[in-house]
């Protein structure tokens, strides 16, 4: 059991009137505070690869997963954004980086980098060609299993041998991932069994082999795939069932009897995704003699799938999976929406612009219900518009809050805002919302009354 500093109970609620969140100067409240703890309960792995966690302030339970297993300390150290390496002065951009993650002797900060480097060519490198394989070579000679399975050219194609059936991301890089605390703790979980195998293999355990993740779209499956990939320095191999199904109808059994194998061949994550595609299908009964096919290779081989690589399916629809194949993963992870603790701690990890957490706390808010990913979404709408127009990120944002929710409880705090903080005219507020002037002013007076 671990105990968090404030009240635990308190993260749900919203403080409704905005005066008295936090001023500016005590912003330091939402500062990251790093936590060596394992919250699996597992005492830390032999060797110290403590699986960090983090924690958001005082008042936030969302849970941070570092792109890093190095500690607490190297929260920070995800590779810089890719996009400023392919700026001019990029090369040495990855260079100071690579010597700054190099030295804290993180490799896995190291491949990440050097993932992102292959994917994002500083303008400075001549031949980005060799240069992508020289990267690529200089790594899978540090992990054999990577090269060999890799440049071998095995990765399995349509019959034609036109196109790949798989994504194989050999480095897989993977931005923070934000979590509650018990899907934190099962995801960490699952990287701590593959980094304690042999342990476990001693007390005559063994790994889960096969996992499901189910959850609404926008939730982080795949990222969270790309997250473990990472954690566990392997690498990420990706088949979408549901182009493989549609595409390849009358011989998708074949083709995903050959990926399944290649995954087998290596250690990897194996990230079949859109999985309720083969089950959701089974019902129509044009194809069914072809996907109760394919249904039997997958219960065969989620039966009997070996201990090195890990498979991992994602499906949007739990409740569309044949039952049978629901049965037989080790484990089933289920991805909820963002509570407010998790809105909040992705809200602030984006904003870098000194958005005053009244706002950030009201967005949270108004997100209620939505997806990680709209939440990511929105924010970066709210940046592109901010640059474009010239405009404080703070400004745009309350305007964006306005526009999208002109009807929730809440609207009214948000007009006062934009009232009192950023000058904005209830005739502008009214506009923005729809509707008349005279509402704004009495939504704004009961906002300060019910403060
Ligand atoms: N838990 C999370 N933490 C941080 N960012 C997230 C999280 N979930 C989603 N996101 C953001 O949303 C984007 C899309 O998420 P992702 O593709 O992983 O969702 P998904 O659950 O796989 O959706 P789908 O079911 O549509 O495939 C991510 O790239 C990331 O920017
Ligand atoms: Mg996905």
């Amino acid at each position: 059991m671990v105990c968090w500093p404030g009240n635990p109970n308190s993260s749900g609620a919203f403080r409704r009137s905005c005066p008295s969140l936090p001023p500016r100067a005590t912003r330091a409240g939402l500062r990251t505070t790093s936590l060596a703890l394992d919250k699996t309960g597992l005492p830390p792995p032999a060797g110290g690869v403590a699986v960090p966690c983090l924690r958001l302030g005082t008042d936030s339970g969302a849970y941070r997963l570092p792109v890093s297993s190095a500690g607490c300390r190297v929260v920070n150290m995800a590779a810089p954004k890719t996009t400023l390496y392919q700026e001019p002065g990029g090369l040495e951009r990855a260079l100071v980086d690579l010597v700054r993650i190099g030295a804290r002797g993180h490799a896995g900060g190291v491949r990440q980098l050097a993932g992102r480097l292959m994917r994002a060519i500083p303008p400075e490198v001549s031949d980005a060609g060799a240069f992508r394989t020289a990267v690529h070579e200089a790594l899978s000679a540090a992990n054999p299993s990577n090269g060999l399975r890799f440049d071998s050219g095995a990765i399995p194609t349509d019959a034609e041998g036109l196109h790949s059936l798989v994504n194989v991301d050999a480095v897989p890089g993977a931005d923070e991932f934000i979590a509650d605390e018990r899907l934190a703790a099962q995801l960490q979980e699952i990287v701590a069994e593959r980094k304690r195998a042999e342990e476990l293999a001693r007390a005559g355990v063994s790994v889960s082999r096969t996992v499901l993740f189910s959850g609404p779209p926008g939730v982080g499956k795949t990222l969270a795939s790309r997250w473990i990939a990472q954690q566990l320095e392997l690498p990420l191999v990706t088949l979408d069932l549901a182009s493989v199904v549609s595409s390849y109808l009358g011989s998708s059994g074949r083709n995903i009897k050959s990926v399944l194998e290649f995954a087998k061949s290596g250690p990897c994550v194996l990230f079949l995704d859109e999985f309720d595609a083969v089950a959701k299908r089974r019902d129509d009964d044009t194809d069914i003699g072809e996907l109760k096919r394919i249904v039997n290779v997958i219960l065969v081989e989620l039966d009997r799938w070996p201990e090195t690589s890990l498979l991992v399916a994602a499906t949007n629809h739990p409740q569309l999976l044949d039952e049978a194949i629901d049965r037989r993963f080790d484990r089933v992870l289920s991805f909820p929406l963002p509570g407010d603790s998790e809105r909040r701690a992705l809200l602030t990890r984006a904003n870098q612009s000194d958005v005053p957490i009244a706002v950030i706390e009201l967005a949270a808010a108004l997100w209620e219900g939505h997806s990680h990913s709209d939440i990511v979404r929105f924010w970066e709408l709210c940046r592109r518009k901010a640059i474009l127009h010239d405009l404080t990120l703070e400004y745009v944002v309350v305007n964006q809050l306005i526009e999208q929710f002109p009807t929730t409880e809440l609207r009214t705090s948000v007009w006062r805002h934009a009232h009192e903080q950023l000058d904005m005219s209830n005739r502008k507020i009214a506009t923005l919302a729809g509707v008349s002037h005279p509402t704004v002013a009495t939504g704004i007076r009961q906002a300060k009354d019910t403060m």
